[in-house]
């Protein structure tokens, strides 16, 4: 799983070279193909059918400003300064899922921007802090919700993160909000994708015409932040962890 985990990084990573100005989603879409075949992996989304939705058409999904995640590249979104872009990536090396997301600027951005960046990559790490054997996986999501909502955000509602295996999306669900001490307990082992989904407004989301894209429905920013962690019995390891772009 850290194969796959370090290749989902690489496409991450190759993203991040590409992201600026001018650009469109779809090339994005372009170089995570590309990627994604060098590294001999598989995308794990294209054609990912999940329940009520029409097969997902890309490998990669990217969220920009109000979208919160699931958004499907497009040759019509050119990126702008000061916009917002979540990517996410999931690929499958000898037949085990790795999936991560990162949320990056694109040229300059407002302070208003950087600091939703900030509080969602942070309410990320002290999740991933908390996955450790003999705790719950409330604990967890205790902390995605604490540390947003602390800062004056709020984590979106419907959506979370999962168990990641041999299969995209496993047991047990990694929800956005949780009490401490609550829900399945942790054991060496368990892998989970961990999501913190943040939006700078009011956490209530609509889904888009395409059945896919999620966006804020007040048009407030969002930032989403994903890392496929391993619960070791010394505690967690961040298997999409190490790119050079995230200073964590
Ligand atoms: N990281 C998201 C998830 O695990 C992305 C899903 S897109 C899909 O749910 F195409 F795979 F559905
Ligand atoms: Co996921």
């Amino acid at each position: 799983m850290k194969r796959s985990g370090q290749a989902a990084a690489k496409v991450l990573q190759a993203i991040a070279e590409t992201i600026q100005p001018g650009i469109t989603t779809y090339e994005l879409e372009l170089v995570s193909r590309k990627t994604i075949s060098e590294l001999n992996a598989k995308s794990s989304f294209l054609n990912y059918v999940i329940p009520d939705h029409p097969p997902y058409p890309a490998t990669i999904c990217v969220s920009v400003n109000d979208n919160v995640i699931h958004g499907i590249p497009n040759k019509m979104e050119i990126l702008k300064e000061g916009d917002i872009i979540g990517v996410d990536a999931a690929v499958s090396v000898d037949g085990y899922h790795g999936d991560n997301a990162f949320t990056f600027p694109v040229g300059k951005i407002s302070t208003e921007a950087q600091k939703l960046l900030d509080v969602t990559q942070d309410s990320l790490y002290a999740a991933i802090a908390e996955a450790k054997p003999g705790n719950r996986v409330g604990d967890v999501s205790f902390q995605l919700q604490n540390v947003a909502e602390k800062a004056g955000f709020s984590v979106i509602e419907n959506f979370s993160g999962h168990g990641i295996g041999r299969h995209l999306h496993e047991e047990p669900q990694v929800l956005t909000t949780g009490t401490q001490g609550r829900g399945a307990r942790l054991r060496p082992g368990m892998v989970l994708a961990i999501e913190a989904m943040v939006n700078a407004g009011a956490s209530s989301v609509e889904i888009e015409n395409d059945g896919w894209g999620v966006v804020t429905s007040d048009g407030s920013l969002s930032a989403f932040f994903e890392h496929t962690v391993a619960i070791l019995s010394d505690g967690p390891e961040i298997l999409t962890g190490g790119t050079i772009w995230e200073n964590q």
